[in-house]
């Protein structure tokens, strides 16, 4: 299984076959990064606890589009589209609550 490289909040994450691709955004950021702003209720995409940013190039057009994820496999949030692995890593990127910390308000 290839490696995918992303961002979190700027942070530069990286998962491969140490990570089930049935692992889910907030699973990973919650227990892996401890980023634990980002909430769990349903596991079925119904109440929108676990919505996160997911910057990624569109499968179709390669052209960045940003879209709320949530109940999404971390595989399938990044892998969707061409060019994994191919200098396109740094295009894909998550925020969660968490980098709202970082604006001066
Ligand atoms: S936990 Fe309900 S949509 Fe994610």
């Amino acid at each position: 299984m290839d490696r995918i490289a992303f961002s979190v909040n700027g942070t530069a994450c990286s998962v491969g076959s140490e990570v089930d691709s049935d692992k889910t955004l907030v699973d990973y950021i919650r227990r892996e990064l401890n980023l634990t702003g980002t909430k769990v209720m349903c596991r079925e995409a119904g109440c929108g606890a676990c919505v996160v940013a997911v910057t990624a190039p569109d499968p179709l057009t390669g052209q960045l589009k940003t879209f709320s994820a949530n109940s999404a496999k971390i595989w399938s949030a990044f892998r969707s589209s061409p060019g994994a692995g191919h200098g396109e890593d740094k295009a894909r990127r998550m925020v969660s609550v968490e980098s709202l910390l970082t604006k001066e308000i």
